[in-house]
């Protein structure tokens, strides 16, 4: 094994929390030195590329454990003052702490101690797609159909189901609601939580016991939302340059049912970037989509995950795996992957992020590259047949990332910096890099987890 590999699983194996004598997730980092305290808690979003590597690797109890701890936790969110119904059923992260007598205390993070106060909105997404993985790579239907189990699943579904304040099949949610936890302007209908509900959809139809009549109304209510989710994002969320041509003549003020140009977009709102950066042939799904606002920075996670889940189509997925081609010194650099391009400077950056000193231009979430988005990465790639693309983007990790103790993320337009505050041994780095190497060691184990819905066209 490679000094990298074992380094890696060391770091995996070191990062194990237990609770009642049972292994129930990993924690974030195990830098001593991390600048806050959550990073020794397991969030979950965090946990999800160490869950299928012990799912691939053979080891699913450690993955059904946190599946039904995170699901207990529910329980344990405090009531906010003011709210009949509680907004969020999963946490963002827990610890497990232990008093001198050795009693085990575990406690929770509902958003209501992060920095910030975000609610983590895909938490509860990703609880269902592992537990969707869980099942289908271990055929543990028992699991799936217990009684708490399937309670957790629906109370998921009414909540992805209920009427807010909504004209569109995507879903509203404040900023900072998933793996971008912190203000970057990505409020209102971020693709990343876009293509998560997809995914999520599907897997809440796949696991709801088939057998009990009531699911059949919930079901049909999943199928709906679904199809017109997908026809949504597909069309109004891609741009290429047949879509630019269209933008930069659309009329605007046009009252009823007949405008291409439903959300009233302004023509001198696309960005000179755009049009210069965008390979000819290329395409995209632009980062979020609401009245008057069209964002076309490009979100590397939201497009990879639109890939792995089938959101966008086959010919889609192609066309954004070519911008990663053509545009590789700017989304892979030296360290995949550039979590958004381009970042925000002056007068946009005090703005949107709120003057934010660790989301400075090409850093952290501005723009910084992030080695936990490597499974992803490869995955998508793998999907649709291109292998050298993931194998070169694997090979820079192996290179660097061991060597540097497994940064959180790096800084610089190409990523050549380690991150001014980024963490060391951070486990998501470390976990997303074994992945990468078992998927492509196998690039069929991705299949087994049922996340990848047939794409049609
Ligand atoms: C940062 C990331 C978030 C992650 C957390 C723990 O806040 O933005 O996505 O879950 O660190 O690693």
């Amino acid at each position: 094994m490679s000094d990298a590999k074992q380094s890696a699983h060391k770091l995996l194996a070191d990062s194990v929390i237990y609770y009642q004598g049972e292994p129930v997730g990993t924690v974030a980092s195990l830098d001593r030195n991390a600048p806050a305290e959550n990073y020794a808690e397991c969030f979950v979003r965090d946990f999800v590329p160490s869950a299928l590597f012990y799912l691939q690797d053979g080891k699913p109890d450690i993955v059904r454990n946190f599946l039904s701890l995170t699901l207990q936790t529910r329980d344990m969110q405090e009531e906010l003052e003011g709210h009949r119904h509680l907004p969020r059923v999963m946490p963002a992260s827990f610890k497990v702490t232990e008093d001198e007598n050795g009693n085990e205390t575990l406690s929770v993070d509902f958003g209501d101690r992060a920095i910030g106060r975000v609610a983590p909105v895909d938490s509860m997404m990703w609880w269902l797609l592992l537990l969707q993985a869980y099942v289908s790579k271990t055929g543990d239907t028992e699991f799936m159909v217990q009684d708490q189990v399937q309670r957790g699943i629906r109370m998921i579904v009414n909540i992805f189901l209920q009427d807010r304040f909504e004209v569109f099949p995507t879903l509203l949610v404040p900023d900072g609601s998933f793996m971008i936890d912190r203000r970057m302007g990505v409020y209102g209908h971020p693709l990343e939580i876009q293509a998560l509900f997809f995914g999520a959809l599907n897997a809440a139809r796949f696991l709801l016991d088939k057998d009990n009549e009531h699911h059949r109304y919930l079901s049909d209510a999943l199928d709906k939302r679904l199809q017109a989710l997908v026809e949504y994002v597909r069309h109004y969320y891609w741009v290429d340059f047949a879509r630019l041509n269209e933008i930069h003549r659309y009329e605007t003020e046009i009252f009823g049912h007949e405008s291409e140009n439903i959300l009233n977009i302004y023509p001198d709102s696309v960005p000179t970037w755009v049009l210069e950066w965008l390979p000819e042939d290329a395409g995209y799904l632009v980062g979020n989509l609401g009245p008057g606002r069209m964002d076309f920075r490009f979100f590397s996670f939201g497009n990879l995950l639109a890939i792995i889940f089938g959101l966008a189509t086959p010919e889609q997925s192609d066309r954004i795996l070519d911008v990663f081609e053509g545009r590789w010194d700017d989304l892979i650099g030296r360290m995949p992957v550039k979590i958004l391009y381009p970042a925000l400077e002056g007068p946009e950056w005090s703005l949107l992020t709120g003057s934010d000193p660790k989301n400075v231009p090409w850093s952290y979430h501005n723009g910084g590259n992030w080695p936990a988005l490597l499974w992803a990465f490869v995955a998508a790639a793998l999907r649709r047949g291109r292998r050298s693309l993931a194998g070169k983007a694997f090979e820079l990790a192996e290179h660097r990332l061991s060597y540097n103790s497994w940064p959180e993320y790096f800084d610089g337009i190409n990523g050549r910096l380690i991150g001014r505050r980024a963490n060391f041994q951070q486990v998501w780095s470390a976990t997303s890099f074994l992945l990468a190497d078992m998927v492509l060691k196998n690039p069929d184990s991705m299949m087994e987890l049922g996340w990848s819905r047939q794409q049609e066209e």
